[in-house]
């Protein structure tokens, strides 16, 4: 397990592409459906949530001008400054007077979601005041919010012993010039985005291959200029196993063999460690022209002599 971080080109900040629309509709449900459970602002983070809109409506509007456009909206009130979404038609005012729900309008103009963290200076924890994560991978945001860094990663094996002193100082080093970025694997069995737990599965389920979904996560780190707070975004991708190309299952199969045992059986290998093997077995087999073991020429011509027969 390591931090794994490199340089964020920062024009690549914020992602857009063909899955907008549809995670657009399904994040904008999720906030009317599990609000508590995907947005969580602490109070006192009010500066940071609106610096974070700010930043992220002057990415959105100068790196996709096609689809994003500031504008000045006429309220009774006066004109107040807006953002325009021309791929979902929307405006959204912005600005501390207009504005009541920063981290929220962040949430749905973008794909990515959000976190602010915030130093405790008695502790020198970071910890995390204000929340957006519509897509977890496996953990409530209820019971994390408020709470530093070393409670977010409690569940993971050797967290704190590897990697929570080296994560801290590196906050610390952060700068508004040095933005990073890193990605995470998992492996799951639906398709879900939004996944508040870790998976289980009924005991003698048997998992195919082509249930496995592979979600990646691509993280950013970066330093707030104005707040001081430190902002982490987070992208979700999910592209099911069987849809992977020969090199990538390799070099998805490498990784996996990799993990430490405990990280394995944190990721859940009980549920989908089988399965993948299985899928890896059959694609760098056809790969490799590789022979036959007894079993398999045994189920080859049984299915040559049925095929030959008619048999179904
Ligand atoms: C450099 C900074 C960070 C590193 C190196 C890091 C590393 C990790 C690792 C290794 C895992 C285990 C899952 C996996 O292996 O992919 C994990 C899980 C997690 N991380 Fe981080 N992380 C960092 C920052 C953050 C931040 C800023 C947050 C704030 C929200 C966060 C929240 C979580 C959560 C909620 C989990 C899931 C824990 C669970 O299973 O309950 N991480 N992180």
């Amino acid at each position: 397990m390591a931090m794994g971080l490199k340089r964020l080109d920062s024009s690549n900040w914020l992602t857009l592409d063909s899955a907008y629309l549809p995670e657009h509709f399904l994040r904008c449900n999720l906030l009317c459906t599990h609000r508590p459970q995907v947005i969580q602002c602490l109070p006192g983070s009010e500066p940071a949530c609106h610096e974070v809109l700010s930043l992220v409506t002057s990415f959105l509007s100068s790196r996709f001008p096609q689809h994003f456009t500031l504008i000045n909206l006429t309220l009774p009130s006066g004109e107040v400054p807006a953002i325009h979404n021309h791929l979902t038609q929307e405006t959204f005012p912005v600005g501390r007077q207009n504005c009541p729900n920063p981290l929220e309008i962040a949430a749905k103009l973008s794909m990515e979601d959000f976190n602010i963290l915030v130093k405790n200076q008695e502790t020198g924890e970071y910890e995390l005041k204000a929340s957006a994560t519509l897509f977890p991978a496996g953990w409530k945001l209820q019971e994390r919010i408020g709470t530093g860094m070393a409670n977010l990663h409690k569940p993971v094996p050797g967290w704190k012993e590897k990697l929570g002193g080296s994560v801290n100082r590196y906050f610390d080093h952060l700068s508004p010039k040095t933005s990073m970025e890193r990605t995470n694997l998992f492996i799951q069995t639906t398709p879900d985005l939004f996944q508040d737990a870790p998976e289980k599965i009924t005991e003698g389920e048997i998992i195919m291959p082509k249930r496995l979904m592979v979600r990646r996560e691509r993280q950013t780190f970066m330093r707030l200029a104005n707040t001081g707070a430190v902002l982490f975004t987070v992208r979700t991708y999910m592209t099911p196993l069987v849809e992977l190309g020969v090199e990538e299952l390799k070099a998805l199969k490498s990784q996996v063999m990799g993990w430490e045992e405990e990280i394995k059986v944190y990721k859940g290998w009980g549920i989908w460690g089988e399965p993948l093997l299985r899928r890896c077995d059959e694609v760098f087999g056809v790969e490799e022209g590789r022979e036959l073991n007894s079993s398999e020429r045994t189920v080859s011509c049984f299915l040559l002599i049925s095929l030959a027969s008619g048999f179904e």
